[in-house]
């Protein structure tokens, strides 16, 4: 299917011809994108009785604090994909998954809303998910369904609410950008084979985390700030968005690396992102686009999930920069703290 087309063309590429699996993908994605329209209105519409930010008074799974907005893309989302037939439904914002129909196909881990901190602040926020294939303990323990490695997973994407609504998936053969065109009120697919920038010079990082990091984290990042100066040999470019779907689809344009890894603070020894509804959705697109993802070290794609809402380290971007990132953790180039001109580290380009 070419550009110009719309999701339901690339619905039946990529999905309804191949048997019962395709059609009940492709059914998730026809109910997944009318949440995603009904969100996407809802954002751009002038609230009434208070910031659409505003604080629920309800903490999520994880002890964080849910916004007004967090639940109603949570009711958006659960109700779609409960019409499209799936099996099993893991969220964000519940904590434990469930069993919408035994018979189903898959089974959707969602993040109904990431970025909810952006959400006053008229900055992107997104919606991210990962498809797996139904198993069949799910009936009996609904969790199981969400212990299959990443590697695993049928489809992945996120849908992002900023100047545009976007949506960027993969079937697990390239990755597609969509744009949603309010005039047909339709996804319009933009691109196929969306491939990252392998040159980039940017990086993204919660710099503020620094005291926290481990040393592989502050020698890269010190490697980097230095700049033509330092043993990089080239000035590197900084940006932060704080919604990870608006810092990867930056990345998936133009390339660079984002890393959120476990820190010292307590609490945050395994990071900040989730593994089941943001890393792996997020590293199976970065793998499709020619890019990687790992936990620093390992690739998550592999990692056995022990539990549904467990947080993850999270390095992903051009496949030479997480390479390089490995290599810090490793410490395969071990440092040169006598060096004149580097301090802790030898010559290292690129
Ligand atoms: P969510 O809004 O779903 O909780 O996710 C926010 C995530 C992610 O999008 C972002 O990269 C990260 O949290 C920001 O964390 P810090 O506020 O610790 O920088
Ligand atoms: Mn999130
Ligand atoms: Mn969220």
């Amino acid at each position: 299917m070419g550009q110009g087309g719309t999701l339901d063309g690339l619905l039946d590429a990529e999905a309804r011809a191949s048997g019962p699996v395709g059609q009940a993908l492709a059914e998730a994605f026809v109910c997944m994108a009318g949440a995603a329209k009904a969100l996407s209105v809802l954002i751009a519409t002038p609230p009434v009785g208070g910031r659409l930010g505003a604080k629920a008074g309800t903490a999520n799974s994880d002890g964080d604090q849910q916004k007004k907005l967090d639940i109603v893309a949570e009711d958006l989302f659960s109700d779609s994909l409960r019409k499209a037939g799936i099996g099993a439904y893991l969220s964000e914002e519940v904590e434990e998954a469930t069993v919408f129909h035994p018979a189903g196909l898959l089974a959707v881990a969602i993040d109904p809303l990431d970025g909810s901190s952006n959400i006053d602040v008229n900055a992107p926020i997104g919606t991210i998910f990962s498809i797996l294939p139904m198993v069949a303990e799910a009936v009996a323990d609904p969790a199981s369904a969400f212990r299959q490695p990443g590697r695993k997973q049928l489809a992945a994407g996120f849908f992002i609410y900023g100047p545009q609504t976007s949506l960027v998936v993969t079937f697990g053969k390239g990755v597609h950008l969509l744009v949603l065109s309010p005039e047909l009120n339709d996804f319009v697919l933009v691109e196929s084979g969306i491939t990252i920038p392998p040159d980039m010079p940017e990086y993204a990082i919660n710099a503020s985390n620094y005291r926290h990091w481990h040393e592989p984290v502050q020698t890269y990042i010190d490697d980097c700030v230095r700049g033509e100066e330092g043993p990089r040999g080239r000035n590197f470019n900084m940006r932060w968005i704080g919604s990870m779907v608006a810092d990867a689809y930056r990345i998936f344009m133009r390339g660079g690396i984002f890393l959120y890894p476990g820190d010292k603070r307590p609490g945050y020894e395994q990071g900040r992102l989730r593994l089941m509804y943001e890393a792996n959705p997020v590293a199976f697109l970065a793998e499709q686009a020619g890019g990687a993802a790992t936990d620093g070290i390992d690739n998550i794609l592999d990692r056995k999930p022990h539990s549904p809402h467990q947080r993850v380290p999270f390095v992903m971007g051009s496949a030479d920069k997480v390479e390089r990132v490995r290599e810090y953790y490793l410490d395969l180039n071990p440092p040169t703290r006598d060096a004149p001109l580097f301090g802790r580290r030898g010559l290292l380009r690129g």
